[in-house]
């Protein structure tokens, strides 16, 4: 039976965020609850202005919420779609990107995840990032959103291709909340 001294409540509507989160943050001793309070989204160029910009909007919390904010950063397309991958991802989906990579060679990539944390006024942000490149097709069934057709770096197959345990050896998000674990571990009053 798995000890948890902390708990944090993660303000999101991905369940595949909250299980990476969750498995991530279990080593640390912390408990991971998904929470209805809304994340306010704004549209802009930068992860961060997103995510400090819906942890204000929270107002004042007594318990530790955590947002996340994340996306696909292609290199030859210069960062699209970044801070608008969500958006993308329901438009165009994978395939889309694998159109818009059609006979393109250089594929390099990037998934970021920035994690913020408030505890009444205080307020942390956290990054994490993947260097990696998109495939030539699809590939895989676990996960979610850009994972049949992201591989990271020095690896063969796509974040569809592994277990959650696999992904989170590498991914962008486990880098993040690891951060955010080891922060919290290191300051007892949160
Ligand atoms: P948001 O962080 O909820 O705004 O969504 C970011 C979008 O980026 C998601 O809808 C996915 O399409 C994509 N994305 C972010 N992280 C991942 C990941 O770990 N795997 C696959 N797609 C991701």
């Amino acid at each position: 039976m798995q000890h948890f001294d902390k708990k944090i409540f993660f303000a999101t509507n991905n369940n595949n965020k909250i299980l990476e989160a969750k498995h991530i943050l279990s080593n640390f001793g912390i408990a991971v609850e998904k929470t209805e309070v809304k994340k306010v989204e704004i549209q802009s160029d930068t992860l961060e202005e997103i995510v400090l910009y819906a942890l204000k909007k929270i107002g004042k919390t007594t318990c530790p919420v955590v947002i996340e904010d994340s996306g696909l950063f292609i290199e030859k397309l210069n960062g699209f779609p970044g801070p608008y991958s969500s958006y993308v991802y329901k438009k165009i989906g994978c395939d889309g990107i694998l159109k818009l990579l059609e006979n393109v060679e250089e594929r390099k990539a990037k998934f970021v995840s920035i994690v913020g944390l408030k505890k009444g006024r205080l307020i942390r942000i956290f990054k994490g990032e993947c260097d990696g490149k998109i495939s030539y097709k699809r590939a895989g069934e676990h996960g979610f959103g850009f994972d049949p057709i992201f591989i990271p770096e020095n690896g063969e197959r796509t974040f569809a291709e592994m277990s959650l345990e696999e992904k989170n050896l590498w991914s962008h998000r486990s880098k993040a909340f690891k951060a955010l674990g080891s922060w919290i571990q290191s300051h007892k009053h949160i």
